[in-house]
């Protein structure tokens, strides 16, 4: 695992598809995941969607237990296609704020070679009521240019779908139904990084310069073939964003993908 928070890099813990209440759900793990979590210190934690698997109260109560565990000050959650299930976006606002929300963090301790005292993170809600598929919609699209223009640090943009078909995730379904229209404002307005979840599998892919990453399930058996559960902890270098994947398979696998950074932060648009 990366050491711990350390001058000159920007380290994100990012874990999905918790969904607490499946007779799959395996509370060890998001127990392991979040301990890891803690003791990596990192700077920001980024849970992209399905919490739960029906969107009950009690299933979120389980979740906010969980979640209400992590030590980092910086936490980003949003719902999933099943935590939008039964009404469950009430119980999410009620419990986890608002579902579509943008904050700027400021890290003062992050080295000059990093450039990256700015980082302004964007969640929105990619789910609708009682359907699996996912999308912004064009109504949208305002709110969101709003959220990404004119700033001048590295850009987050957290969605539960995926943009980008995952490989190994079977036949294609849920991606995101406006996806076209958002990869090109991601694109425009210079997104760095997108974090998604919804596939149960990890995979990065590097769409223009914007790296999307998506987390498998961190703590289900909901899996797809081989791939086991896992979360990824990304973290942002001078030049590269690393991708590392830990998956509870045997031992533990790590896996670790590097990709070029679009620019460096700070740098005019
Ligand atoms: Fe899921
Ligand atoms: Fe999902």
């Amino acid at each position: 695992m990366s050491a711990k928070h350390e001058s000159g890099r920007f380290v994100i813990a990012q874990f999905s598809d918790l969904h607490c209440g499946d007779p799959r759900y395996d509370e060890r793990l998001l127990h392991l995941v979040i301990d890891r979590v803690n003791d990596l210190s990192p700077d920001l934690v980024v849970v992209p969607g399905d919490l739960t698997v029906s969107g009950y109260r009690d299933e979120y109560e389980i979740a906010k237990a969980q979640l209400d565990r992590l030590a980092c000050n910086e936490v980003v959650v949003i719902p999933g296609n099943h935590d939008s299930r039964n009404v469950g976006y009430i119980h999410f606002i009620e419990l986890f704020g608002d579902r579509w929300t943008a904050r700027d963090l400021h890290f003062a301790t992050s080295a000059p070679e990093l450039g990256c005292e700015h980082v302004r993170v964007v969640s929105v809600d990619s789910s609708k009521p009682d359907l699996n598929d996912g999308e912004l919609g064009r109504h949208r699209y305002e709110w969101l240019t709003d959220q990404l223009e004119d700033v001048p640090g590295f850009k987050i943009v957290a969605i539960h779908h995926h943009l980008v078909g995952i490989p190994g995730t079977g036949r294609e379904r849920n991606i995101v139904l406006d996806a076209g229209d958002v990869l090109e404002i991601l694109d425009r307005y210079k997104v760095d990084l997108v974090l998604a979840g919804h596939r149960h599998v990890p995979y990065a892919w590097q769409v223009n310069d914007t790296l999307i990453v998506t987390s498998g399930t961190a703590c289900t058996w909901r899996t797809r073939g081989d791939t086991p559960p896992s979360y990824n902890i990304v973290t942002i270098l001078p030049d590269e964003i690393e991708v590392e994947t830990f998956g509870f398979d045997g031992e533990g696998s790590r896996r670790v993908r590097r990709f070029p950074r679009r620019h460096r932060c700070g740098e005019p648009l």
